[in-house]
Parts: structure tokens; C-alpha cells; sequence
């Protein structure tokens, strides 16, 4: 949601403030003869159950939903000990038990700027998932930890793993992509990240939250199989892998009960088959009753108190949830603070490490940079032999834009095209970072001239990059919660502005800021292209390495770029019936609570997600999932296959090229005839670095999840004896290793 809570009044509850307070009672203090449950020697399982013992219904109750939010539930006058972030849960002072302070994190620390603070932006979530580096997912989660500690926050709410199944998502940039076990792997990595740092982690919009549009009321269709196989995969892998403290439950209905409702998803998958140890909370007014969602599996109402505060308490009252239903709410969460070291280690507020959080940034988006193009060797520039550079492209003199709503992260003095000194950012606007591309490519390469036109004037774009050695085209294409993507084409005319210009110089460089892929009608006109994604503080300084040669690209895309909307599963995505609005605000936000009536979706393309899709339909793409150019080229040889119970692949990986690099090699199987998959999985990968005409052999082993099928009849994943050919290489559409087993 947009906005954050602010205290209704400080006058009413000074003293009301003073009695809930945390003040370093015995139990804080860690002495285990009054409270056991401080014993760090003990699990988290025993340390929460001797909590849950202690406590009131009143501070249970307390626990299981959060202050509130404006324009979306009423605001409890505690909220006044909120951090500013998105949510904020009263702890239990008596018991030594902190309070919960969340904020929004997906790619830095929301809401900075209205805190008067400053958060690093990193990569969007989708861009560095194009580095499938789990080190890098990994540090990308322990960044934002370290920068929510220093804030005071003990809770990320970030962690988006929806799967790409709609590439116009407007939420496509927050998520990992299309591919189950590439996107499981990076969250879980993401996660052992931020929980390292002793912040609880999150993993959301559980589940099929594929499209923004009527998000509140969606009905998502879709069977059984698909769904287990495809978009719960992805949770699936995450959670068992990743182990995070909370499942944020999403807006939508899939298959006909409100997903923070649904006993299917909440109870019998995310608790009972995947043995989900945290506790559930719905997205922001994603909750819609009380007995029923308790029932469910929710344990944890925000942003307010709407179902899960008095109305509950007079469930428990008068017997219609049970008690014990409560306390297993409860004891998810209290668990989970002690199990992430929230209790035993709390944020202490500090200065962020500013400069450490730019390295940080840099790197990752230097590894997330695709080289989707790069014909007769354009890239690198050579500076030394470069006389002009035309910089083209909307405000590439000041900056770079970021991906929107509740991700959002404030860049420091404020949105880059505005007048300065405003430094927070407003929902929905188009926020650019103060990254310079002009500045970054004038550092590069001093002894050239170096113009820039913002390319409004597609003629006089055009006469400049006449006139100069190479032009680079920043083009952009912006994303935001809230809302999807008209198209998948670029907006502002840019895709005329870039064919204009490579028509007045064949040496354009088209450099892509998007959130996800777009259509390039232009794409046979010019030399090189390389996706930066939302490039994060130091995008300008990474993507003038990557064109300079400082860094050899190794990334390789999480995300099918289609030729054309015609080639998707939907020509279009399912719109809601019209909202009738008050003052410009839809009337359909105040009906939320009580549900919206819902609309149809149907996924019928069900297991068929991005390349799963192109490949069983035999669409051709414009670039493939998986796929990635390097300054230098990479050989395969040598495969051998061992089956068992762990498949494992052995083979070779040459540099063939003159530039160290690292390739990343993929496998991907191919499931006997009788499973009825689509023709190939991705099932593994190796991230290598290789010296020029270096050697490597490569072991991969393959966890039998990913070569299963989820068999419905009996609820469990199967692997089906038959012939599984293995595929090794590149890129989802270059693998020259092939082998095949048979596996009982
Ligand atoms: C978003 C969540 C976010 C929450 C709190 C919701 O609108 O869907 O991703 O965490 O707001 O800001």
C-alpha cells in the first residue's frame, strides 16, 4: 500500500504509552530463572512455547495484527512507536518481547525520505536475478538487513517471487523471473541473506499474484498440478531453502477463495507439505474475515485490526476460534523472532554504510548487466580510439529510473528530474536516480566529445548521432505496483527515436532500463544492446564499465523477451468490471475489507510458463530465457551423466575467447514422453570464472525436485520412471551437450 502509518494523536495515550513501553524488564535482561525462554541454549520451539504460556489472550491477541494505516484500517495510537515502515506490531514488555518494526525492502529500504534517512537502491529483484549468483543474492539480502538494523527495522517485508507467468505485471522488475527453480534459489539465497543479519525475512505475494489489475478481486483459475509445479514451486523451494520467518498471503482469490483465506495454499501446502515453521500475514487489507482466515491458516492481519484484533478476540470468546488456533498463530511468530535472532540481537539504529552499500550495488548490477546484442564486436569501446559519443535518450544526462510503488526506494537528494531538496518520493511517480549515464560515459572517456540529446527531437537525435563515432540510446520503460503494463513496447515514442537514430549511425548502442522485457522493432537496426534493468545507485558506473570493458557481462536472462504480445499465453490480461470512483478514488478501496466481487482469470497455459511456453508452442523469441553474451565465447565438452538418486553431471566449460570472464552454464531436462511436460525444465546451473583458454570441468547435481512431477491423486511429488535427456550449454536455446538415462 502507498502510504505508511503516522500517529492519529500524541495527547490520548502518554500515559497508556508508559505502561506498554518496553522497559528492560527481568525478562530482557536475559535472566533465565524468571524468564526460561531467554535460555539462547534452548530451540526456538521451546523458547516460544514457554512464551505463548505467559501470555494474555489480550497481549495474543496483540501480536497477531499490526497499528494500522492511513486510508486503509484505523490507526491505534500505539503506532506512534512505529519506525515509519509499513507495519508495526506491538511486542510483549512483560515478557521481554520487541516489538515487530517491518518496512517494505524488495531492492533497498522503502521510505526513506519521509524518514529523513537514506537506503541504498540495488538492482530490481528481476535484474539481479539475471546474475544467477546466489553469493550475490545472498549479499543483496544481508545489504538491506544491515541497512533496516541501522534503521531500527527487525522485519524485511521484501522477498516478491510471483512468477513471470505475465510479463506486463507491473510488479515484473520486483519478482525473479520465469523459472521456478531459478527464482526459488535466488529468494532462499536472498533470505539466508537478510536473516543472517538477524532481521526476519519474507517471502511474497503467496500465491499467483500474476497480474496488478483488479488485484483485490481476481479469481485466479488454475489446476492443481500447474500451480504446484510452476508459481509454488518457486515458494516451495524458497521456503524450504530459505526458511523465512513470514509468507505474506496475496490480494487475489485463486480458485475461489481469497489467497489469505485459502486452506489449500496457507494449511495444506505452506504449513502441512512444505512444514512452513513461520507465520503467515496478509498483504496490506489482503484479509477479509476472521474464523474463516484463522481456519485458514493466517496468523496475522495487516496493516490493522480490522479481523484479527477485538473481532477476534470475541471468536475466541465465544468459542468460534478456538484457543489453540490463537496460540499456534502466536507461537509462529514469537518463534520466529527468536529463531532469526531478533530477541537475542536487536537492531541497534546507526549511519548506513554508504559507500560500502555502493559497492555493494555496483558489482551486482555489473553482474546482472545482459549483453543481448553485440554484432561485429561493437562492445567494448575502445576510448582511445573514440573522437565523439552521442548520449541520447529521456533525462540520460541526470539519471536513471527505478521501479515504483511499495518497492521504492528514495533516492538521496530526492527524484533526479525534479528541483532538488525534495527528497522524498510520492506514490506513482516516475523516480529517477541521481545516476548520471552522460557523466558516467564523460569519465570514460575524457579525450572524446561527448553531447547529449534527450531525444524529444527524433530529428535532431538523428543529426547528432550523424555526426559522432557511436551513439548510446538510454532508453527506458517504467513499472510499478498498482498497475500493468499497457504493452510491452517502449513508451514515449522511443522505439521511433532509436530506429531514427540507428538510421543515422551504425553504431548505435541501445542501452535498456525496464523492468522487465520489451518488444525492439529496431532490434536488426542496431549494433548492441544491453539490458541494465533498474540499475540501482551505481547504474550509471556499472553499465560504463560494462560498455567500457572494465567488466566483462556474464548475466543471462531470467525472463523471455518475446517478439511480440501476440506470441504470449493472453493477447491481453483480464481488466476488472468498472469501478464506479469518488474524488478520483476508486469506491471498490472502501468495499476492500468485505471483498470485492470477483472477476475470472484463467491460467490455461497452466505449466506452460515463459520458455516452457515458446518451446512447447514453437513460438520463436526475440532473445530466450537464459540467454547472454560475453566479451569473450565459451566451449562445452565432455558430458557424462550419473544417474541415482542425486543425478550428477560432469562436463567441461572452455573459454574460447580473449578476456577472462565467467559463463554460466545451464542444464536443463527433458521428462519421459508419459509425464506430458513441456519439452524441457531448467533443472541446475554453474556459474564459472575462466581465464582466456581456460579449462574447467564442471559438476552439477540435481536435486530430485526439479526432475519431479507433482502427482495429484496422492499429493506428492514423483519422479516418473522413464527417459530423462539432460541439456547442457548457454542459454535455453544453445545447449550442444545432450544425454540421456534412464532413471526407474
Ligand atoms: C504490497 C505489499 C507491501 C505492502 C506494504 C502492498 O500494497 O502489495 O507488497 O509489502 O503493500 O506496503
Amino acid at each position: 500500500m502507498p502510504r505508511c502509518p503516522r500517529p492519529m494523536s500524541l495527547l490520548v495515550f502518554t500515559i497508556l504509552i508508559a505502561s506498554l513501553t518496553p522497559s528492560l524488564s527481568t525478562a530482557q535482561s536475559g535472566s533465565s530463572d524468571k524468564a526460561p525462554w531467554m535460555n539462547t541454549s534452548l530451540s526456538p520451539d521451546e523458547r516460544a512455547a514457554m512464551v505463548v504460556k505467559e501470555m494474555t489472550l489480550d497481549e495474543k491477541i496483540s501480536m497477531l495484527h499490526g497499528t494500522g494505516m492511513e486510508g486503509l484500517s484505523p490507526i491505534s495510537p500505539l503506532a506512534i512507536y512505529s519506525d515509519g515502515g509499513a507495519g508495526y506490531v506491538v511486542g510483549v514488555p512483560r515478557l521481554g518481547i520487541p516489538a515487530i518494526q517491518m518496512a517494505d525492502s524488495a531492492y533497498g529500504v522503502r521510505n526513506s525520505g519521509e524518514n529523513g534517512r537514506y537506503s541504498t537502491a540495488l538492482p530490481s529483484d528481476l535484474g539481479a536475478t539475471a546474475s544467477w549468483d546466489l553469493d550475490a543474492a545472498h549479499e543483496y539480502g544481508a545489504l538491506i538487513a544491515r541497512e533496516l538494523r541501522a534503521q531500527g527495522y527487525n522485519m524485511s517485508i521484501g522477498g516478491g517471487v510471483d512468477l513471470a507467468r505475465e510479463p506486463r505485471n507491473g510488479r515484473t522488475f520486483e519478482y525473479m523471473g520465469e523459472d521456478p527453480v531459478l527464482a526459488g534459489k535466488m529468494i532462499a539465497s536472498l533470505i539466508r541473506g537478510v536473516q543472517g543479519e538477524h532481521v526476519m525475512g519474507d517471502i511474497k505475494h503467496y500465491a499467483l499474484n500474476d497480474q496488478e489489475s483488479g488485484r483485490n478481486a481476481v479469481n485466479v483459475n488454475i489446476d492443481k498440478r500447474s500451480m504446484r509445479e510452476s508459481d509454488l514451486l518457486a515458494f516451495e523451494i524458497g521456503v524450504r531453502d530459505g526458511d523465512p520467518a513470514g509468507v505474506m498471503c496475496s490480494y487475489n482469490r485463486v480458485n475461489g477463495d481469497y489467497a489469505c483465506e485459502n486452506k489449500y495454499l496457507l494449511t495444506d501446502v505452506l504449513k502441512k507439505d512444505w512444514n512452513f515453521k513461520g507465520f503467515v500475514l496478509s498483504d496490506w487489507q489482503g484479509t477479509h474475515s476472521t474464523a474463516k482466515a484463522s481456519a485458514a491458516g493466517l496468523d496475522h492481519e495487516e496493516p490493522g485490526e480490522i479481523f484479527f484484533g477485538d473481532a477476534m478476540k470475541e471468536a475466541v470468546q465465544s468459542g468460534r476460534v478456538p484457543m489453540a488456533e490463537v496460540d499456534d498463530h502466536v507461537r509462529r511468530i514469537v518463534r520466529s523472532m527468536f529463531a532469526c535472532g531478533v530477541i537475542d540481537d536487536p537492531p541497534l539504529k546507526g549511519v548506513v554504510d554508504v559507500m560500502g552499500g555502493f559497492e555493494i550495488s555496483r558489482k551486482i548490477e555489473e553482474q546482472s548487466i545482459v549483453l543481448l546484442k553485440n554484432e561485429r564486436a561493437q562492445l567494448p569501446l575502445d576510448a582511445s580510439k573514440i573522437h565523439s559519443i552521442a548520449v541520447i535518450g529521456p533525462h540520460a544526462d541526470v539519471g536513471m529510473i527505478s521501479g515504483g510503488g511499495s518497492a521504492q526506494v528514495d533516492p538521496p537528494g530526492g527524484n533526479a528530474i525534479m528541483p532538488p531538496g525534495k527528497g522524498q518520493t510520492h506514490w506513482q511517480d516516475h523516480i529517477w536516480f541521481p545516476t548520471s549515464p552522460l557523466k558516467a560515459i564523460r569519465a570514460k572517456a575524457p579525450g572524446a566529445k561527448v553531447e547529449f540529446l534527450s531525444g524529444e527531437d527524433s530529428s535532431a537525435a538523428a543529426a547528432l548521432a550523424k555526426t559522432s563515432d557511436v551513439a548510446i540510446v538510454f532508453a527506458y520503460q517504467w513499472e510499478s505496483e498498482g498497475m500493468d503494463l499497457p504493452s510491452l513496447s517502449l513508451p514515449e515514442h522511443q522505439d521511433e527515436l532509436i530506429s531514427a537514430v540507428a538510421t543515422a549511425n551504425p553504431h548505435t548502442i541501445v542501452v535498456l532500463e525496464t523492468g522487465g522485457p520489451v518488444t525492439m522493432p529496431w532490434v536488426d537496426q542496431v549494433s548492441a544492446i544491453a539490458e541494465a534493468w533498474y540499475a540501482g545507485s551505481q547504474g550509471h558506473k556499472a553499465v560504463a564499465n560494462v560498455l567500457f570493458g572494465d567488466v566483462n557481462p556474464s548475466a543471462k536472462l531470467p525472463i523471455t523477451f518475446p517478439k511480440s504480445e501476440a506470441d504470449l499465453p493472453h493477447r491481453t490480461i483480464v481488466q476488472p468490471p468498472r469501478e464506479s470512483t469518488t474524488n478520483g478514488e476508486p469506491d471498490a478501496w472502501k468495499k476492500i475489507a468485505s471483498g470485492l466481487p470477483a472477476f475470472q482469470t484463467t491460467y490455461d497455459e497452466g505449466l506452460k510458463v515463459g520458455y516452457k511456453w515458446y518451446d512447447a508452442e514453437k513460438k520463436p523469441v526475440l532473445f530466450p530465457f537464459g540467454f547472454g553474451l560475453s566479451y569473450s565465447t565459451y566451449g562445452y565438452s565432455n558430458l557424462k551423466v550419473t544417474p541415482g538418486g542425486k543425478v550428477r553431471l560432469t562436463f567441461t566449460v572452455t573459454n574460447t575467447g580473449k578476456r577472462a570472464g565467467a559463463e554460466i552454464a545451464e542444464v536443463y531436462a527433458t521428462l519421459p514422453a508419459t509425464t506430458a511436460e513441456p519439452p524441457k525444465r531448467l533443472v541446475g546451473w554453474s556459474k564459472i570464472k575462466l581465464n582466456p583458454g581456460e579449462s574447467r570441468e564442471v559438476v552439477v547435481e540435481i536435486d530430485p525436485l526439479y526432475l519431479s512431477i507433482f502427482n495429484v491423486d496422492q499429493n506428492a511429488w514423483q519422479v516418473v520412471p522413464g527417459a530423462y535427456t539432460f541439456l547442457v550449454g548457454g542459454s535455453s536455446q544453445s545447449l550442444p551437450l545432450k544425454q540421456s538415462v534412464s532413471m526407474k
